[in-house]
């Protein structure tokens, strides 16, 4: 049977709902009984067949108002019930059903980790508990028992408050749990097992005291501080930026293993990847406490922004996840540097959501078609989303903005809304019109902008001409022009900042593009300008416009942005490694140009001004962001170029990269901005030192001396990327200390998954079957073969295939195991239309291969078939 695919176009107001729910579980890990009770209310006068979600369970009894009922057609996925000969107006279904935590490997559902129980039900996770209207716009209040055994599972948790709890004499007991709040079932959760639990409270700005709680294996209390500052920050933040209060008595986080993405809101027990919860300085690299920081407040931030405005249907994902993203993105812009944080977040849209866009799987923020809603959760729906919630934040301004937030809120609070609800309450807030600026929306692909200039001496005219043109994308052939804001700022070759006037008035630096081809021009202008284009990418788009490099090294010197001033170091590269690409084709010796060099020493020079910002400006764009600007890629040629970039850095650079290298030695370990930075700064320059001669001995020195895990893995990974002599024993010695540690062991996979050793696929090859190793943990997957097949494009795109046929392999036996985990391995294969066509045939081949399989899941059925398209 081939899977059906949904339209939005196609949505309908539900005939029935479900106000309030019941459920009892009596939990055991082989063999679990779930009994629904569910209070249904007809909508719709004329219906009488409900149709219910559900399937991967037993279906043991139904009962209609405490009546058997049988009148009913159950096929693979749904039950539906013939109400025609009752004709009720509400009426109560009790079901029963048992399901097998032990056995579901899908992690979706109710499932075991590690020895607990928890459950994950976004999207379409909870019909595989018991039938339900498994939908977000039905709102229900939940209550919740659940029976275990006291032993094994002496917490048992669920949303909401505790209201009863109790023991049974067999040696089980069972608490209850109310969530006062109508919620979707997707924000359902349940979790039962043994913890450690940090517990600390906070009082909101309405003098409410919230208790905190964050439940980790036993023995990880020492890692979980990190998350709890995190999410004080978070509570703290939302009031004073956003004006928005916690609403329950109880805020619960549950870290597990196993989890197929980075964790879930679930109204008042989010559950998380352990991943994005744990941290100590021993176990944690700076981005890791990065990451488990902004995670932490994502899903704080979905309270209001997800929960109490939920989603009408997932065609409307973006609503939450777009906003959510934006709100975590501003907090920790307030928290941290602005300008790093956005640098961080363009390089990963440009790097991971262009590239999406060029894909076959390329959608709108708001896609029009989806066959299953697990592959939507995508770089397109969040961080584009995010940026699209940017643009608008551009456009009004903070204050506006804020009242359309107001405004967005008080329609609904409560209630399942659209992406439309959003904007218009934005537009009707602030009086800006935003009817152009919609199509952002409805519309996938990345826009080009091309700009030319023209510097008019004797009027002091300067004029910018802009073209907007968005490329066909698979999804959609027709563009329409886009409502974009470019934010733009011009230079003088003296770097003096010239103001942006028409006759006598200043001017906005934002630039409305809304046209095909616009004019703007600016009066009183001195001299011939060098313009800044796109200022902290203030569009989700590629601009061209012809820079001179004696223009770039303008922008470079003088940009008071510092985002443009790293955009340039970036473009730089790039034309680099373009001249050198050409030459590597035409088997041509490689050069290094004078000017990068020039380039190069002035941003090294100015170390003392921004460590930070010093240390992203001197890294090398990785092989997969370079990959970007052309539109067929060579893997080989682009390795090969980039090596050679890294080497000749560190041999031109290398007297004053030791310098700055010893002039940022820190005593003692600590999460601090200065520190982060010099520790960044520091470790960039120990990669590069890494292909001098001292290499081994620097490289060596700095593993053996670290105390912490940002220095440790900085050593580990200038060792293999330089391929040194000490590389394997420092990697031996690491999985020696850590062996037991599957978190940490990550690191230690991806690192093996990108070496750039001839035999790295027979490396990754023996690592399945390491001792830290487990097909079953996502984690796992992902840093050994998902970064192979992601981050190792050499390797991967090896002209023998052998690189694909090993993801194949893997995808064939996840498609049974893991569908939605199986659905992200397989990105890199999908897009064979960036490659030359000895790589086409061979990718379309493997795809074939997997397209053939018995039973493929639907996950992997919507990818593999759009990508054969
Ligand atoms: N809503 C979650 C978030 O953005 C992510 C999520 C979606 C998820 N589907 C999931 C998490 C499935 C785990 C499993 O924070
Ligand atoms: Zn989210």
């Amino acid at each position: 049977m081939q899977p059906k695919a949904k339209f939005r176009k196609d949505y309908k107001v539900p005939d029935y709902t479900i106000n309030e729910i019941s459920l009892d579980f009596q939990l055991d890990p082989n063999r679990t009984f779930i009994t629904s009770i569910l209070n249904v209310e007809r909508k719709n006068p004329e219906a009488n067949q409900l149709r219910l979600d559900g399937h991967s369970f037993e279906f043991l009894s139904l009962k209609l108002n405490d009546q058997p009922f049988e009148n009913y057609v159950k096929d693979e996925e749904s039950l539906t019930l013939d109400l025609s000969e009752l004709n009720l107006d509400q009426f109560q279904l009790c079901i029963e059903t048992a399901v097998n935590p032990a056995q579901n490997t899908s992690l979706q559902g109710l499932y075991l980790s590690g020895d607990g129980i928890c459950t994950q039900c976004e999207a379409e996770g909870f019909r595989q508990m018991t039938y339900m209207l498994d939908r977000p716009d039905v709102l229900a209040k939940y209550r919740t028992k659940i029976t275990a055994s006291k032993a094994k599972y002496p917490f048992l948790l669920s949303n909401g408050n505790r209201i009863a709890q109790g023991e049974l004499e067999d040696g089980r007991h069972w608490v209850e749990w109310e969530d006062p709040f109508l919620k979707p079932s997707y924000l359902f959760a349940l979790v039962a097992g043994d913890f450690d639990l940090l517990q600390d409270k906070f009082i909101t700005m309405s003098g409410r005291e919230v208790a905190l709680e964050i439940y980790v294996d036993r023995g990880n209390l020492d890692r979980a501080g990190w998350a709890m500052e995190s999410l004080k920050r978070s509570m703290k933040w939302d009031e004073q930026r956003f004006g928005l209060e916690y609403d329950l008595d109880i805020y619960m986080i549950v870290a597990v293993d196993f989890f197929n993405m980075g964790a879930m809101e679930n109204k008042g027990l989010n559950v998380f990847n352990s991943k994005f919860v744990l941290a100590n300085p021993q176990t944690a690299t700076d981005e890791d406490y990065m990451n488990v920081e902004s995670v932490i407040a994502h899903e704080y931030f979905h309270n209001w922004t997800g929960n109490r405005i939920t989603c009408r249907d997932w065609f409307q994902l973006s609503l939450k996840e777009g906003l959510t993203v934006f709100r975590d993105q501003e907090f920790t812009s307030d928290l941290w540097s602005r300008a790093i944080k956005r640098i961080d977040d363009v390089r990963f849209l440009r790097a991971f959501q262009f590239a999406e866009d060029a894909s076959p799987m390329a959608h709108p923020i708001r896609p029009e078609k989806v066959i299953e809603m697990n592959n939507f959760y995508t770089v397109t729906v969040y961080e584009k989303g995010a940026e699209v919630i940017r643009m608008i934040h551009t456009l009004l301004g903070e204050q506006k903005f804020q009242q359309g937030m107001k405004l967005y809120v008080a329609e609904n609070d409560g209630k399942a809304a659209t992406c439309e609800d959003f904007v218009s309450a934005m537009e009707r807030a602030s009086g800006i019109d935003l009817t152009q600026f919609r199509r952002w929306y409805s519309q996938s692909g990345t826009p080009e902008l091309t700009v030319s200039d023209h510097y008019d001496e004797k009027s002091k005219i300067y004029r910018l001409q802009v073209a907007q043109m968005t490329p066909a994308t698979a999804d959609q052939l027709e563009k329409a022009n886009l409502h974009i804001p470019l934010k733009i700022a011009l230079y003088g070759s003296d770097g003096a900042k010239i103001s942006l006037q028409y006759e006598l008035l200043t001017v906005s630096d934002v630039l409305d593009v809304i046209h095909d081809r616009q004019v703007f021009e600016f009066h009183n202008v001195p001299q011939r300008p060098v313009p800044a284009l796109l200022c902290d990418f203030s569009a989700p788009v590629r601009i061209d416009y012809n820079y001179t490099t004696e223009q770039l090294l303008t922008l470079l010197k003088y940009a008071e942005n510092d985002f443009v001033r790293w955009d340039t170091a970036q473009t730089l590269y790039i034309n680099e490694l373009r001249a050198n690409l050409t030459r590597y084709h035409q088997n041509e010796p490689l050069q290094f140009s004078n000017d990068l060099l020039e380039a190069l020493m002035l941003i090294v020079d100015n170390w003392q001004q921004d460590p930070e910002l010093t240390a992203l400006m001197l890294t090398l764009p990785k092989e997969t962001e370079f990959a970007e600007s052309f539109k067929v890629i060579d893997p080989a040629g682009i390795a090969a170029v980039r090596t050679f970039m890294q080497q000749t850095i560190a041999s031109e650079l290398k007297d004053r990269l030791l310098i700055i290298y010893n002039a940022n030695k820190l005593d003692g370990y600590r999460v601090e901005a200065k520190d982060i930075a010099k520790r960044a700064l520091r470790n960039v320059c120990l990669s590069y030192l890494a292909f001098t001669e001292q290499g081994n001995g620097i490289v060596n020195r700095h593993y053996q001396q670290s105390d912490n895990m940002t220095d440790t893995l900085a050593a580990l990974s200038a060792a293999t990327k330089a391929q040194l002599a000490c590389a394997d024993l420092l990697l031996k010695d690491f999985e020696e200390k850590w062996h037991h540690d599957g978190l940490v062991m990550d690191k230690w996979f991806a690192l093996q998954a990108t070496r750039p050793d001839e035999n790295v696929l027979q490396i990754v090859q023996g690592l399945l079957e390491h001792r830290s190793f487990n097909f079953n943990n996502p984690n796992r997957l992902r840093s050994l073969v998902g970064t192979f097949a992601a981050q190792n494009p050499r390797a991967f795109h090896a002209i023998d295939g052998s690189g694909y046929r090993f993801l194949i392999d893997i995808l064939i036996k996840l498609n049974e195991s893991n569908p939605q985990v199986a659905a992200r391995l397989i990105d890199p294969l999908i897009k064979l239309g960036r490659y030359d066509s000895q790589r086409q045939t061979l990718m379309r081949r493997g795809l074939e291969r997997l397209a053939g399989l018995e039973n493929l899941a639907r996950d992997l059925f919507e990818k593999i078939d759009k990508a054969l398209q």
